[in-house]
């Protein structure tokens, strides 16, 4: 399994000059390299660039009409974006996204083709208050909803039925949403270690594997979120055997992110 490395740029940069700028950047840095690159810049950036693969940050639920303002998984596939990022934190908390509407998401994004990467995480209350396991297995569950993979289905579903979708078409992402950077991610008060994401990766495969099987939940790869940098993409990547990373601040500087890239390899 190729170690999936995302950049998620959220609402940066300015301008197309500075989105090309980092991007070429980052296609000069990484060549050969033996990770799977992502690279996620806001929506009016991707039709310029070339070279790399590209994920959305978002996508809405309904194939086309009237919904001002929002972008479909059709158009996305159209430009030749590859990945859309679903349940983000930010978008769960400043446009009120729920685990139902996450759920419509991935459902439509995976008949449009495209793969999904699902981040869920939990709050720091959420953390502080117990509840970290019960909101993830939540989340997963809700969202996974009515989602067929590989053949397998998941226990609640009815009705109508996504068309089996690839098992390489889904990614977890998990982001403990108290260590996600406002930006620089060498700023942030607090990480979890290494045995703490490996304990955690090792929870949300066991839920995978409750939900549909063992061979399933096996060819999932769940990839770490928050504050992720050059210092230490080696210790969720090696230690705590990640298979991947989602780096938002750390992806607006090519070098920074290629040295990531490279401690994947
Ligand atoms: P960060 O963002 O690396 O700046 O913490 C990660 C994310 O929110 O996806």
């Amino acid at each position: 399994m190729k170690p999936l490395i995302v950049a998620n740029w959220k609402m940066n940069p300015s301008s197309q000059k500075e989105a090309e700028d980092i991007f070429e950047g980052i296609k000069n840095g990484i060549s050969g390299t033996s990770a799977e690159v992502v690279v996620c810049p806001p929506f009016v950036f991707l039709a310029e660039l070339k070279g790399l693969t590209l994920g959305a940050q978002n996508v809405y639920s309904e194939e086309k009409g009237a919904f001002t303002g929002e972008i479909s998984g059709a158009m996305l596939k159209d430009l030749g974006v590859e990945y859309v990022l679903i349940g983000h934190s930010e978008r769960r908390k400043y446009f009120n996204e729920t685990d139902e509407s996450v759920n419509k998401k991935i459902k439509k994004a995976l008949e449009s083709g495209l793969k999904v990467i699902f981040c869920i995480g939990e709050t720091a209350q959420e953390r502080n208050e117990g509840k970290k396991e019960e909101v993830l297995e939540r989340q997963l569950k809700q969202g996974l909803k009515n989602i067929e993979l590989a053949g397998v289905r998941h226990p609640l579903t009815s009705g109508c039925l996504t068309p089996a979708s690839n098992i390489k078409d889904v990614n977890i992402a998990y982001e403990p949403v108290w260590a996600i950077s406002s930006g620089d991610p060498y700023k942030t008060k607090e990480l979890p270690t290494t045995e703490k994401v490996k304990e955690i990766s090792f929870f949300i495969r066991n839920l995978l594997a409750k939900i549909y099987n063992q061979e399933t939940a096996e060819k999932i790869r769940i990839i770490y979120g928050g504050s992720a940098n050059s210092e230490n993409a080696q210790g969720y990547l090696k230690d705590a055997g990640m298979q991947g990373l989602l780096v938002g601040g750390a992806s607006l500087s090519a070098e920074e992110f290629i040295k990531i890239i490279k401690s994947a390899e």
